[in-house]
């Protein structure tokens, strides 16, 4: 067995187990523990607990891997590869009782930065649905035991999803980028998750996907599914304070690019 693939069903196995642990935690009641940058960013106990969880079960696996998580912030391991976690991926989905939300684990090598790492494997896994979408580097990217593929465009559009950032002085812009996309799109989609936005490109379920200002948990796991289904991923004004994201099929990705990138270079 490879190391990817190894990573990647530790991962698997501990994103089965922390999302049994947030679906169990929702039946009981959500309870909010603070909010973050904005009123409207919030984490719930069951973040916490259940990045605690991760944490805890990579701490026994691979004790000298590095960790960065969402909640409990990062810790440097000397084995050059670094755990990235999004205990919950959704919060709001979480909080209001919508099923998409998600646990996101990946490993990455070199620096725990979007920039510069390589990501070797991927888990993001769907409690309420009973979903896992699987990655390891050089082996595909599956949903159980179905092997990935990214979609082209077709005749009628693309069907694109976006996500909007808590901050509400940051809807104009991102509104307005939403405009400019709408001349190739069928439809657009806002599922309040960006793992399972770029696990769903992964699956062919959406053929594209944009976001500005995302977080290195928000996408480590993600962008490896699209990546190893055949798709394309990028992520530009790296050092501004809202980097963009962009993924899709090789062409949707190609006309995104083209159309938020090249034709309006921010
Ligand atoms: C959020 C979700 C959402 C995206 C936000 C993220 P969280 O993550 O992925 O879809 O639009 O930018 O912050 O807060 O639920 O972990
Ligand atoms: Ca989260």
């Amino acid at each position: 067995m490879t190391l990817e693939v190894e990573l990647g069903e530790l991962a698997v196995d501990i994103a089965r187990e922390a999302g049994e642990l947030a679906r169990t935690r929702r039946q009981q009641g959500v309870r909010l523990a603070a909010t973050k940058s904005t009123l409207a960013d919030i984490v719930t106990e069951a973040d916490r607990e259940v990045e605690a969880l991760i944490r805890e079960r990579l701490r026994t696996a691979r004790p000298s891997d590095g960790f960065l998580g969402e909640e409990s912030g990062a810790e440097a391991g000397d084995s050059g590869i670094t755990w990235v976690v999004d205990p919950i991926d959704g919060t709001v989905n979480y909080a209001y009782g919508i099923p998409a939300y998600n646990v996101s684990i990946a490993a990455v090598r070199g620096e725990p930065d979007p920039r510069t790492w390589e990501a070797l494997a991927a888990a993001v896994h769907a409690p309420a649905v009973g979903e896992t979408f699987r990655a390891a580097r050089g082996h595909g990217a599956w949903l159980d035991g179905t092997r990935l593929a990214v979609t082209e465009v077709t005749a009628a559009g693309a069907l694109l999803a976006t996500g909007f950032g808590y901050d509400p002085a940051t809807h104009d812009g991102d509104l307005a980028t939403v405009r400019r996309v709408m001349p190739i799109a069928r439809d657009l989609r806002r599922m309040g998750s960006a793992a399972l936005d770029l696990a769903y490109v992964a699956a062919g379920r959406l053929d594209g996907y944009f976001e500005r200002g995302l977080q290195p948990w928000d996408i480590a796991a993600g962008s490896l599914l699209v990546t190893e289904a055949g798709g394309a991923v990028t992520r530009t004004d790296a050092e501004a304070a809202r980097p963009l994201l962009i993924a899709g099929g090789v062409q949707v990705h190609a006309r995104l690019v083209k159309i938020l990138v090249e034709k309006n270079p921010d």
